[in-house]
């Protein structure tokens, strides 16, 4: 039954677009360019190719293939492989969650800065440069002392996250048919910015300074840790694996569709989108420094600081139509931000639960974006940004690693490989051979479990995340809560029989 009536792509290049918009995202803008200055510039590009190949390639494959085979979401695949593996797939879809509500409030900022570069609202000028910080934390986020200090609702923010959501229903309501329609625009719509603000980048004094910062070759932090903790981190990151949508997009393809070169489209699509970002953020940086009269590692950032705070200094330094570029800037990150969110909602939550439950795909719809708008209203209060920073840790950095490796295990030697692969190839123009079952049962999770030692445990478990501390619990016990009551929630839905499914 449920086959008739499953959501499709109309088209391959439909899926490959949406694949491709939910791979590409603020990451590529925000996380890949710093990673790469701050791990050996050019040497970097060798790791990150190679995190690619062996580890994002691979893993993707993997999901997009189990979701095809299976057609059905996370935990629809994994009940698959057997029912008690069913939790395993729910995880993931709690990850994609959390994810989405903040991802979203993140794109509310960019739009509320979209606005404000009309009026260049943070000024011009070299003050106004050196104060962005007190318009990010003051103005937009109002900032209180500490996680618990909620202080009032930023009713602005709550507002443009409200219609965000709105946006997000209109886009998901009618399923896959809609978004691989609507992904071609939020893919291309946003790789022409990035050309616009590349070529702008490139033409401000200073900019060729900020390149060299970017890709100046190290090739003895190969010879690091840090630099393949940073790789495999951004290569889990960037691809949007382990957060469950990746297998409801494979399952929206018909059983005959190729998955091996759609998923090598995918990611390398996505790395050159990357590639090409970090040019235009460090031509920027470039730019800033000189104009600061600053050198370039003094302004070089990443992450929210980097889209929020660096970013509206060099607008405010620039020669000329600086709200212009400020209001490219932050559309481009709109856009970017878009697809992704759409991808997590819809892929990674409201697909896995009519999987299960079945029902009105707007019905799920509509209850999973009020739910999402609801969970995101914390991260509008003015104390989002701590709830903000310790809810991305533990999602988008333990529970995707996590979440991944335990589930390339259970493929890997719970279940046989070999079943998926043939699956694959018997539809799929490159075949793959018997390497990828020895990559999915050892170095994805070898890899991922290292990163989740080497960058994370060894410092959140001996310190507290951040100096948080909310009640008795400091920020690190917050971390394993978010992930506690996911797993629990996890476990709860695999213990629930639907009408459909045998007990
Ligand atoms: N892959 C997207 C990006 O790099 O921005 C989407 C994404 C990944 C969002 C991981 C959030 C996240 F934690």
């Amino acid at each position: 039954m449920a086959d008739t009536t499953r959501e499709r792509w109309s088209s391959r290049t439909a899926f490959l677009f949406a694949a491709i918009g939910s791979a590409v995202g603020l990451g590529n803008v925000w996380r890949f360019p710093y990673m790469a200055y701050d791990n050996g510039g050019g040497a970097f590009l060798v790791a990150w190719m190679i995190g690619l190949l062996v580890l994002g390639i691979p893993w993707l494959m993997m999901e997009f293939g189990l979701g095809k085979m299976f057609q059905k979401g996370a935990p629809g695949a994994f009940a698959g492989i057997g029912r008690k593996w069913e939790w395993l797939g729910w995880w993931p879809v709690w990850v994609a969650f959390l994810i989405v509500a903040y991802y979203a409030v993140v794109i509310a900022w960019a739009l509320r800065y979209a606005i404000s570069s009309f009026t260049m609202q943070w000024g011009t000028g070299e003050a106004a440069a050196q104060s962005t910080g007190d318009f990010f934390y003051g103005t937009i986020l109002n900032l209180s002392s500490g996680p618990t200090d909620f202080g009032g609702m930023e009713w602005l923010t709550l507002g443009m996250l409200g219609l965000i959501w709105i946006v997000l229903f209109i886009i998901m309501f009618k399923g896959a048919n809609v978004i691989g329609k609507v992904a071609i625009y939020t893919v291309v719509i946003p790789w022409i910015l990035l050309m616009v603000l590349l070529i702008r980048g490139l033409t401000l004094p200073g900019a060729m300074e900020g390149l060299n910062y970017y890709l100046n070759p190290d090739w003895s932090a190969l010879l690091t840790g840090d630099i393949w903790f940073a790789a495999f981190s951004q290569i889990a990151f960037t691809l949007s694996v382990g957060m469950a949508g990746m297998y409801a997009y494979g399952s929206f393809l018909a059983k005959k569709a190729d998955v091996n070169n759609n998923a090598m489209i995918t990611g390398f699509a996505n790395n050159a989108t990357s590639f090409l970002a970090g040019f235009a953020v460090f031509s920027t940086l470039g730019f800033l420094a000189s104009s600061l009269s600053v050198a370039v590692p003094d302004v070089a950032d990443s992450g929210l600081g980097l889209a929020f705070i660096t970013f509206p200094s060099a607008i405010s330094m620039m020669p000329a139509a600086n709200g212009f570029i400020g209001a490219l800037f932050f559309l481009t990150l709109f856009f970017l931000g878009i697809d992704s969110a759409f991808f997590l909602a819809h892929g990674g939550v409201i697909a896995p639960l009519r999987d299960k439950f079945g029902g009105k795909l707007w019905k799920w719809t509509a209850g999973v974006s009020i739910v999402g708008f609801l969970a995101g209203a914390i991260f509008c209060t003015q104390a989002g940004l701590y709830w903000l920073d310790m809810v991305d840790r533990a999602v988008s950095f333990y529970g995707l690693l996590l979440t991944g490796a335990l589930s390339c295990i259970v493929v890997g030697w719970f279940w046989k490989p070999q079943i998926l692969r043939e699956n694959l190839n018997a539809t799929s123009d490159v075949k793959i051979g018997a390497w990828w079952d020895w990559l999915i049962k050892l170095v994805v999770p070898i890899a991922l479990f290292f990163v989740m030692i080497y960058g994370g445990f060894m410092n959140d478990i001996p310190n507290a995340y951040e100096g948080y501390q909310v009640g008795p619990f400091n920020g690190s016990h917050i971390l394993w809560l978010i992930l506690g009551v996911g797993l629990i929630i996890s476990f709860a839905l695999q213990m629930v029989r639907t009408r459909g499914e045998e007990a």
